[in-house]
């Protein structure tokens, strides 16, 4: 992305990260999942959000399809507009974070690339989370009848039949949603969430 913006001075926030975390009663920051279409991203971030909520935490989940008719009503599957998607994304995210909310992310974001940029405009509060299902499973699976128009030829740069989809390297989680039901899965997610960002993580001493 050229960079065109100049005169530009970052004003200061006048309210401490910490003292929004203390009112929150937990950190703020994203969970980004990632998965081959079908490995159960959009289920389990509402899951994981509506547990979160029932238990006072401030979660949203931001989901590829809704911000595709907003936000990046204006791109398409390209390498080069995925790569804009994601961005965007990663950049709404990361203010998301700092407001002291827990984004939960739902997008396929198939390239390293993409996905190191969105953590680098978020730092430490970035939580990849690999939703492990293999292509069989997913296409098995195929909730929205999506890889069958794709091995149609209907959908161009399908992830998995047609695009790359680069499994990520060095997650904070990998959950087998191919092996492991719905219930088990979020529940592994609901523990890591307490772990990694819960009113115990706020401890004294514990870096930010
Ligand atoms: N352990 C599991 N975790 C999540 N989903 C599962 C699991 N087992 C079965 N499923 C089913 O797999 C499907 C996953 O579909 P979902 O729309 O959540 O995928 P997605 O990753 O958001 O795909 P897309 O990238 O196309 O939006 C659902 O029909 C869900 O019920
Ligand atoms: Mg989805």
């Amino acid at each position: 992305m050229a960079v065109k913006s100049t005169n530009i001075t970052p004003v200061e926030h006048r309210i401490a990260k910490r003292d929004r975390w203390a009112v929150n009663r937990h950190r703020g920051g994203v969970i980004w999942f990632t998965g081959l279409s079908g490995s159960g991203k959009t289920t389990l971030a509402f899951a994981l959000e509506q547990t979160l909520f029932a238990q006072r935490y401030n979660a949203y989940v931001l989901d590829g399809d809704n911000v595709r008719h907003g936000l990046s009503a204006d791109l398409g599957f390209s390498p080069l507009e995925r790569a804009e998607n994601i961005r965007r994304i990663g950049e709404v995210a990361a203010l998301f974070a700092d407001a002291g909310v827990i984004v939960l992310t739902a997008f396929i974001s198939p390239y390293h690339a993409d996905r190191r940029r969105a953590r680098d405009a978020c730092g430490d509060a970035f939580h990849e989370i690999f939703l492990s299902a293999d292509l069989d499973t997913c296409e098995g699976r195929d909730p929205r009848g999506l890889y069958s128009r794709a091995r149609r030829g209907e959908i161009p740069e399908f992830t998995g039949i047609s695009a790359p989809y680069e499994i990520p390297e060095d997650p904070e989680l990998i959950v087998d949603t191919g092996r492991h039901t719905i219930s088990d899965c979020l529940e592994q997610l609901v523990a890591y969430t307490e772990r990694a960002f819960g009113f115990e993580s706020l401890a004294i001493g514990k870096s930010e």
